[in-house]
């Protein structure tokens, strides 16, 4: 069987990630890097093992043998790149958030739908075995209909004012900082596992923070410059630190989640449970593979995913696979397995939403028309 050639543009925190996942598969060769600075992605090539290094992602873009582009930049980056991708032919891969914004979004979703290619947003936590689980329990009435969905997704990288990256600038991140960039994995999670869609938001959205430190050094994602690494220059922030989110769903549940990323000791606490007529259901990311089941007229318990289930320990691999198998057919399925672009152009239009009611202090809208 022949390789398939992938290409990675972005070579920060999360692209070695996509790299080792994709020689899990077995038959994908990653042939070519993109990165940021002159001669960074040559000796990224090296490190990684990797043949060919650009220092445009142009060249990559147009490389007749790179068959599927990973994009693994920062978000200001993704628009640009996915639709040139798309339009070179390439089947593609991004990160999410699929763009910065509904436009731009509903663009590359226009795009892969003419371009016919193979198209994946890495909202990944869909793949983990636990999500299918409780996707299927509550698809098949285990738990009635649902009335509350909840929870929340808290770190606690950013709450020094000494603690920065691209993502607290809306030129470079977003307007929203917290809700696209966490929340939005809580918010696909959620609507995937319930089988429902939020259709209104009620938002609130708070920085805490308004002033912090830039290092004139380069830190990577989730990393702090070393003190005395250099001189760091006070910039304005108004990106959220923490949004609140009131929500109503297609089929009349009601909804909330608190997202952070200013929680002291809150690493990656993400934490879903959802209550219907007949049971609740309740999942803590951080013990991915157990889920709590609770009754009213009986004792509850804690349901653990097999062995063999769980033992996977990365869900990039299990996303990938799908995406893989239809890069070898050519074409997308007629029910993919994965999240799609669709995925990617709904969390945008939802964000919007929610930075929309947090501005205008209402409810707001959240209804894709694509
Ligand atoms: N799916 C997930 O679970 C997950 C996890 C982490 C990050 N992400 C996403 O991945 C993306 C990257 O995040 P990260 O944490 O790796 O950030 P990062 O800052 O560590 O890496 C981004 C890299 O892109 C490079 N870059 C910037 N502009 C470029 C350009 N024009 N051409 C080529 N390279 C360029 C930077 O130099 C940097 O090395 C973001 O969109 C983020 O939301 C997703």
């Amino acid at each position: 069987m022949t390789t398939i050639k992938a290409g990675v543009i972005g070579l920060g925190y999360i692209a070695p990630v996509h790299m080792a996942a994709l020689r899990a598969l077995g038959d994908v060769e990653v042939l070519a890097v993109a990165g940021a600075r002159p001669g960074s992605a040559r000796a990224k090539a090296d490190q990684l093992g990797v043949p060919r290094a650009h220092d445009d992602w142009r060249d990559l873009v147009a490389d007749p043998q790179v068959q599927v582009v990973h994009n693994c930049t920062p978000n200001f980056m993704h628009h640009a790149i996915n639709l040139a991708a798309i339009r070179a032919g390439k089947h593609i891969v991004s990160e999410k958030p699929l763009a910065l914004d509904a436009p731009q979004a509903t663009e590359l979703l226009r795009a892969v739908r003419k371009a016919g290619v193979v198209h994946a947003v890495c909202f990944k936590n869909r793949m983990l075995p636990l999500a299918r689980e409780v996707r299927s329990r509550v698809a098949r009435g285990d738990i009635g209909p649902v009335y509350l969905i909840h929870g929340t997704y808290l770190q606690d990288w950013l709450l020094h004012d000494t603690d920065y990256n691209w993502r607290v600038d809306p030129a470079l991140g977003g307007v929203s900082r917290t809700v696209a960039d966490i929340g939005s994995h809580w918010l696909d999670l959620a609507q995937f596992i319930s089988g429902l869609q939020i259709t209104q938001v009620c938002a609130d959205l708070a920085t805490f923070v308004p002033t912090r430190r830039k290092p004139s050094v380069h830190v990577e994602a989730f990393a702090h410059a070393e003190p005395g690494a250099g001189a760091d220059t006070p910039v304005t922030v108004d990106t959220e630190d923490c949004g609140l989110v009131l929500f109503r769903f297609d089929n009349g549940a009601r909804g909330a989640c608190v997202l952070a990323q200013v929680c002291a000791g809150r690493k990656n606490r993400f934490v879903l449970e959802l209550n219907g007529a007949g049971g609740s259901l309740a999942w803590d990311l951080e013990r991915p593979n157990e889920l709590w089941l609770g009754h009213r007229d009986r004792p509850n318990d804690t349901w653990t995913a097999r062995a063999h289930d769980a033992d996977d320990p990365d869900p990039f691999v299990d996303l990938f696979r799908p995406v893989y198998a239809a890069v070898r057919a050519g074409h997308m399925p007629a029910d993919p397995t994965w999240p799609t672009f669709e995925a990617g152009y709904q969390s945008n239009v939802l964000v919007d939403a929610i930075v929309q009611s947090a501005r205008e202090q209402r409810w707001v809208s959240s209804r894709p028309v694509e």
